[in-house]
């Protein structure tokens, strides 16, 4: 499964440098991590921001930390603002609750597209959509936020499309190896 989370989140950043229309401040193109060896630079976007009461640090969840049904969650991100709409200029955020292992794979929903290494959220009128790939799922849990999720897809059919929640790729599911990097 460690290909796939590599290439998801290459294929991730690839969607979002050909969809950001931002105008962002990246100090060193070499640092970007498309198609290369290089790692992001510490001083360049997005790593430099500073810590307000509107920003701050999200912490990430224990190996094989799985989240109720309906748990608090915020995606956030530049993405599309409707299905085949525009980006957004602004960073937006939109609430989905945890849809959970059992819900999200029946038939009707994701069905067996969905594995135990992803996550769903939403499935309701909000949702990710194109250029918000990538980004995180911040979750509430006892009163601080963890970042459970990484985008990764939603239906062919629409952003929205009712019982088809948000994908993400579970962070529990890869913290061993992220913290072994
Ligand atoms: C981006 O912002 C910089 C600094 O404000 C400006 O010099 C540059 O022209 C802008 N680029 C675009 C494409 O808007
Ligand atoms: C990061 O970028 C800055 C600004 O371009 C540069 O001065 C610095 O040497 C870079 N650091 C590394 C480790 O590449
Ligand atoms: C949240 O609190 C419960 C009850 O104290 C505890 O069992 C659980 O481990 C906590 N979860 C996290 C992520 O800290």
């Amino acid at each position: 499964m460690l290909p796939f989370l590599l290439f998801t989140a290459l294929t991730a950043t690839v969607l979002a440098e050909l969809e950001l229309q931002s105008n962002y401040t990246e100090l060193s193109p070499a640092g970007r991590v498309v198609g290369g060896q290089d790692v992001p630079n510490h001083t360049s976007w997005p790593w430099q921001v500073s810590l307000t009461s509107y920003v701050k640090l999200a912490s990430l969840p224990r190996f094989g930390e799985i989240l109720p049904h309906n748990n608090p969650c915020y995606i956030t991100g530049y993405g599309r603002i409707s299905t085949g709409g525009s980006m957004s200029s602004r960073m937006k955020q939109a609430s989905l609750p945890i849809v959970d292992h059992q819900t999200c794979t029946s038939s009707g929903w994701w069905g067996s597209t969905v594995k135990t290494t992803m996550i769903c959220a939403g499935g309701g009128a909000q949702s990710g959509c194109n250029g918000d790939f990538g980004g995180p799922l911040s979750c509430k849990v006892n009163n601080s936020w963890y970042v459970h999720g990484i985008a990764s897809f939603v239906s062919g059919m629409g952003c929205n499309t009712p019982q088809k929640p948000t994908v993400f790729t579970r962070v529990s599911a890869y913290i061993e190896w992220m913290n072994s990097l």
